[in-house]
């Protein structure tokens, strides 16, 4: 905007400058808002304040999580243990956040975001910009349904993507980590614009003309990685375990270029590719949840393994095998995707866990599919 058009914000180099909103304040959440910010204080073109959007919860000491937030400036439930920076404001009042934001964050878990977008019809502006760390996707009749592509629906503003091997304690940490911001055509200044707000010494940022290849990596990677999770509960072993990965990667990219066929092959060697498969087969919540039901021998449930190992963080794998199983099914797809299919049988109770390593000596029905073959 150009300070012709009018504005009410503050000014440089006659234009105006952006108003940063991260929406969503759990892990991953408060380590972007910590990102950001580090940076919203160097660039000239930002406004210095972060405000960070607080799904409002009472702690256990009766104080509200965005009042103490905001005294520490420590968010003491998702990440404990790490200053934010005195510029990040955390806010309960969604609509408050986002006024006069010109660029949104969205960060939550994917089951809330159709209900928080809702929420914000009316009050974001049409040249606003978002983009979306959310792994996740819904499924409708037509198929996937990115997170990206719900946002923009809802909003009607454009939404790039940010994924990668990201594992937020880590960065919180300003450990070496990468990154992959995923644009549309003709939208590469605005990829720009997104790589200078996230990228630091530490955190290294590319960009990539494919938003739903980084989208659907980003989220069919957890489904792989409650597969290792079974292995490791199930001391298979290193070898199993790479084998695993190895097909699920596969299962992947024929998935991906199966629903999109604009998908890149070489999306799957950046960071939101192997990258952030590595990491969330070896580090990551979903795997985490998945040796543990293992261990109990499929006999504990998912939700309650989440709640007592993941104190309020939410997991993924599950409901993200469970909806591509819904396009699998409704497409007569199942023998094509053997992997993605028995981590959907095994977290409904339908197969038991040893089942995951069976799925390895069968062949993919190419005949099922025309063309499919080519991508395996
Ligand atoms: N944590 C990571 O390392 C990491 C890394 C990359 C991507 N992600 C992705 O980022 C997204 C957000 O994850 P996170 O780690 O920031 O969150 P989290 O799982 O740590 O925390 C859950 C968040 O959901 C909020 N919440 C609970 N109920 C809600 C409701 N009804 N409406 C709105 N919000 C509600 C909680 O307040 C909390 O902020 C997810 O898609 C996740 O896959 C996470």
């Amino acid at each position: 905007m150009t300070q012709e058009e009018g504005s009410h914000g503050e000014w440089c180099n006659g234009v105006a400058k952006q108003r940063v909103a991260v929406i969503g304040s759990g892990n991953w959440g408060s380590v972007a808002a910590k990102l950001i910010a580090s940076n919203t204080l160097r660039l000239k073109d930002f406004h210095d304040e972060v405000r960070m959007w607080v799904f409002e919860e009472t702690l256990q000491s009766g104080e509200k999580l965005s009042h103490v937030i905001n005294g520490n400036n420590e968010n003491v439930k998702y990440l404990p243990g790490v200053k934010l920076g005195k510029n990040v404001v955390a806010d309960p009042d969604l609509e408050h956040t986002v006024n006069d934001a010109t660029m949104l964050v969205f960060v939550i878990p994917h089951q809330f975001v159709e209900g928080v977008c809702k929420q914000l019809v009316g009050k974001v502006g049409p040249h606003v910009e978002a983009i979306s760390l959310i792994k996740g996707m819904e499924i409708r009749k037509e198929g996937c349904l990115m997170m990206s592509s719900l946002i923009t629906r809802i909003l009607r503003i454009n939404c790039c993507v940010l994924m990668g091997a990201n594992l937020a304690s880590e960065i919180a940490e300003e450990k070496l980590s990468e990154a992959t911001i995923g644009y549309r055509e003709d939208n590469k200044a605005v990829a720009d614009k997104w790589v200078r707000l996230f990228r630091t010494p530490y955190f290294l940022v590319a960009s990539v003309q494919d938003v739903e290849g980084i989208e659907l990596c980003g989220t069919l990677k957890n489904i792989v990685a409650v597969a290792a999770g079974f292995v490791d509960g199930l001391d298979m072993g290193t070898n199993t375990k790479a084998a695993i990965m190895r097909i699920g990667l596969r299962e992947m990219r024929v998935f991906s270029k199966l629903m999109f066929p604009s998908v890149q092959d070489t999306t799957f060697f950046e960071s939101c590719g192997v990258a952030d498969l590595i990491v969330t087969c070896w580090g990551g919540r979903n795997r985490k949840i998945a040796e543990a039901f293992a261990r109990a021998g499929g006999k504990r449930s998912f939700d309650e393994l989440e709640a007592e190992l993941l104190q309020g963080q939410k997991l993924q794998g599950v409901s993200t095998a469970y909806e591509v199983y819904q396009v699998l099914k409704h497409r007569g797809w199942q023998e094509l995707f053997p992997l993605f299919s028995t981590v959907h049988e095994i977290c409904a109770g339908l197969l038991p866990p040893t089942a995951i390593v069976e799925q390895c000596e069968r062949t993919p029905n190419f005949s099922l599919v025309e063309g499919s073959a080519e991508y395996y």
